[in-house]
């Protein structure tokens, strides 16, 4: 897939688990298709204040604000200690505004260890960059393809689900280049401090994750895999290997872990080993008998 062999389907997914190395006292690396770093600018970002997340019923609401040590830090710092494990390397990237992700994605140009950026074009938590970008067709193939001329490396658009309909993204961007679409970053939520009669986060709305909105993420995957030929890596709410089942035969090819790493930080062993004992009672040999099917 986006032409790097991944060892399996099933990767981290950004801001789960921080840049990786951080999973290494509970899983092998190399367990882990692909471990997708937090979301990286190219200087470091402070994120929002305090609180920054609160449970619901079955998920998470979270307002980081795309904290991130920069991308300097993380070339300097993560990369090396990350050259003798046995998984790829996928940096999630954001900009405040298009020179801002084509600064972050010259500065992976010359970086080897980096096997493809995952551009987030989707984030409910912050006013520049992220999701105003990923809700307009021409804004989103231009930061796409800005960055593939930047940084020279493949690279994976992550679209919102805070939107009417996919399919003009998703095509807008695959015309631009991008390798892979990965759907769904966070829906867009909100929880109120009752006693205080005022909204639990500063910005008032934060974005939801988990169970909750793993229906929803099926179906935008379903969507986005009728309206492009390129690989959509399914998120949201994936906790087990019938999760991940369920996202292959609505059309993704990969998928990725996310919260469920905060409960079990082992889950993306368990979920490729479910999907290997599913396969094997099912004679399956190749997860695209399967991918679409529905
Ligand atoms: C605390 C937290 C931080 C996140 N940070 C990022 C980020 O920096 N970039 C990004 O593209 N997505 C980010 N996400 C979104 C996740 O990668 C994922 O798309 C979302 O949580 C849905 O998957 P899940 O339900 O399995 O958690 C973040 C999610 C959470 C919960």
């Amino acid at each position: 897939m986006i032409g790097v062999k991944f060892s399996n389907p099933v990767f981290s997914s950004s801001g789960t688990s921080g840049y990786g190395l951080e999973l290494s006292p509970y899983i092998a690396l190399g367990d882990i298709g692909a471990i997708v770093t937090k979301g990286i600018s190219a200087k470091p970002k402070q994120g929002t204040p305090q609180p920054r997340i609160v449970e619901t019923a079955s998920g998470m609401l979270n307002s980081i604000g795309l904290q991130n040590i920069g991308a300097r830090k993380l070339i300097d710092n993560v990369l090396p200690k990350l050259e003798d494990t046995d998984t790829k390397v996928i940096v999630n990237v954001f900009g405040d505004n298009l020179d801002g992700y084509i600064e972050v994605g010259r500065m992976f140009l010359n970086e080897d260890r980096v096997d493809a950026l995952e551009v987030n074009l989707s984030c409910p938590n912050v006013k520049e960059g992220g999701i105003a970008f990923g809700r307009d067709p021409e804004l989103a193939a231009e930061v796409i393809s800005a960055v593939i001329d930047a940084s020279k490396k493949p690279v994976i658009a992550k679209l919102t689900p805070n939107i009417t309909d996919i399919s003009p993204i998703a095509k807008a961007v695959e015309k631009a280049g991008a390798s892979a679409i990965s759907v769904i970053n966070c829906l867009v939520g909100m929880a109120i401090d009752v006693e205080n009669r005022r909204p639990y986060f500063k910005n008032i709305t934060a974005g939801l994750s988990g169970p909750a909105i793993k229906p929803v993420a099926l179906r935008v995957v379903w969507e986005t895999a009728k309206a492009v030929d390129i690989p959509v890596l399914g998120i949201g709410g994936i906790s087990t290997g019938r999760d991940a089942l369920e996202f292959i035969m609505a059309g993704a090819t990969a998928v990725q872990v996310g919260i469920a790493n905060l409960i079990n930080p082992g889950t993306i062993s368990d979920v490729v080993e479910e999907i290997s004992d599913f396969c094997t009672e099912n004679k399956i040999s190749d997860l695209k008998e399967i991918r679409g099917i529905i």
